[in-house]
């Protein structure tokens, strides 16, 4: 979607769009000769300018009639104001519009950018696979001037739009079906980073062979896709920042379960459970994209989990690249497995002060969140706490879980030092305890269980069903807080 900024739009827009807070609609003054009418009629309407809240009409201007769409924006603070940008793309985007002018009247900058970031993140979608959609259902609106000249060149509105590309690179990976996105392919999409200062670097099986990465490899085994280890390097600080830090994601591009095969009802959900992977990737394209001043790494576990003869089996002992080895319980329990060799690696090798990793880990945290927080499980109060700020500010929100010796214990195995699958319940607790193992002393780290929130059923304020591109925003906001 082309954005523009201009004091007026060029020619007549199909669509013009106000923002009006909270009983703010009698004291509204439209620049349009039928102000009085619209206002009357939103208030007729009972349009109260309450968030998310929209009301349309249309109008004509001289010899034109013009869409107008009043949009609530409540208190007119940060998530109000993404949210009204998104209703309003949610009402025009396949309306037959096709030019919008979004009036930044009565907003300060920043309110402004905050509703067109809203509006830039609910435009994304995809259709390229679509080749008989019908006229009426396709997508007409194709630019979007927001009037107020001054702010396309503002740091605010370009970072944010540098968010919005990175949520839109998350969203595209996650919602590729699995047999275009691969590891091999996957990695080949990130390549488009290295044009923004990204460093991009790549093992392939040999070299995780060579290091030992027994439990990656084992789940990998029974694809004839090879996997790839994937990791994304910013250094915006110019080497003043030593240690990086490390975010870390889960990346099978497709989970059958394996062996332990899952039933096949709702299995098409499992090409995203690279969800984790596809988050680290998009986040990436953020900093880089807007120049953060902080050193990050971002790496991504990239496997598929498939049956077949070469396939591992439940009850299988391997050996991951620290030394502690795995009884393999079940093969569906293979996010873990993944993580635990790209959580060691990454400490190997980039030495990091803070880890974050991201998966689709466990179905358990959508029994107890269901589709409103990511689970967080963190060794460090201080790095949970800012998380968790970073994510209710950024519309991303986590909730924080427990770890304890007791849920450990659940992870002994009697021939290995430990097993893959902890007991009945507290299923996202023990994947937790499990990637904790594999985290050395004096490593700040936060697992974050994202299974419920990479893809959504129903619209949300700045996404349409499908890819949510959960955690760039959150992570963007972490990076923003704590090390710029
Ligand atoms: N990728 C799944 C978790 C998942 C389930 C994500 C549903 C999104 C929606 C993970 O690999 C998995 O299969 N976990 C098992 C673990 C169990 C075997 C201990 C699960 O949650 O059932
Ligand atoms: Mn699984
Ligand atoms: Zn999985």
């Amino acid at each position: 979607m082309k954005f523009t900024f201009a004091a007026r739009p060029d020619g007549t827009p199909d669509a013009m769009a106000f923002a009006v807070g909270k009983d703010g609609l009698s004291a509204l003054q439209l620049p349009l000769e039928q102000s009085v009418l619209i206002t009357t009629a939103a208030a007729a309407a009972r349009f109260e300018g309450k968030t998310g809240q929209t009301f349309q009409t249309f109008v004509s201007e001289g010899d034109d009639v013009v869409q107008i769409i009043l949009t609530g924006i409540g208190s007119g603070k940060r998530q109000d104001m993404e949210t009204a940008g998104g209703a309003i793309i949610a009402k025009l985007m396949t309306s037959g519009a096709r030019h919008l002018a979004i009036s930044g009247q009565g907003l300060k900058a920043d309110q402004t950018a905050r509703l067109a970031f809203g509006a830039k993140l609910r435009t994304w979608r995809i259709d390229k696979y679509r080749t008989t959609m019908p006229e009426n259902q396709k997508p007409t609106l194709e630019a979007i001037t927001v009037l107020d000249d001054d702010l396309g060149s503002s740091k605010g509105w370009q970072d944010l739009s540098a968010v919005a590309d990175g949520v839109s690179l998350t969203r595209e990976l996650v919602s590729e079906p699995a047999n275009v996105i691969y590891p091999e392919s996957f990695v080949a999409r990130c390549e488009e980073l290295k044009d923004l200062g990204v460093e991009i670097s790549v093992l392939g099986q040999d070299e995780m062979e060579k290091l030992g990465m027994g439990a990656l490899l084992g789940v990998s085994q029974g694809s004839v896709r090879p996997p790839r280890m994937l990791a994304m390097r910013w250094d915006g600080t110019g080497g003043a920042q030593k240690k990086p830090l490390a975010l870390v994601g889960k990346g099978v591009t497709f989970d059958t379960g394996g062996i332990s095969l899952k039933p096949p009802g709702g299995m098409e959900d499992m090409k995203w459970d690279m969800g984790g992977a596809g988050a680290v990737a998009g986040t990436m394209k953020a900093l880089a994209g807007r120049k953060a001043k902080a050193h990050v790494v971002g790496i991504c576990g990239l496997v598929e989990n498939m049956p077949d003869g070469n396939a591992q089996r439940p009850g299988d002992v391997v050996t991951s690249m620290s030394g502690q080895t795995i009884e393999v319980i079940n093969t569906d329990a293979e996010g873990r497995l993944v993580l635990c060799d790209a959580l060691h690696w990454t400490q190997e090798t980039f030495e990091p002060e803070v880890v974050i990793n991201l998966a689709t880990l466990t179905g358990a945290i959508i029994v107890s969140l269901g589709n409103e927080h990511a689970g967080c499980f963190s060794n460090d109060d201080s790095l949970s706490e800012k998380l968790l700020d970073a994510g209710k500010n950024a519309g991303d929100p986590l909730w924080r879980f427990p770890l304890t010796a007791a849920y450990d214990k659940q992870i002994n195995s009697p021939i290995a030092d430990m097993k893959n699958v902890g007991g009945k319940g507290a299923g996202s607790i023990t994947a937790a305890q499990f990637l904790q193992r594999y985290i050395q002393d004096g490593v700040k780290w936060a697992h974050l269980d994202i299974a419920g929130m990479v893809w959504a059923d129903k619209p949300g304020p700045v996404w349409d069903k499908g890819a949510t591109g959960f955690g760039v925003r959150l992570l963007d906001q972490y990076v923003a807080d704590n090390f710029e």
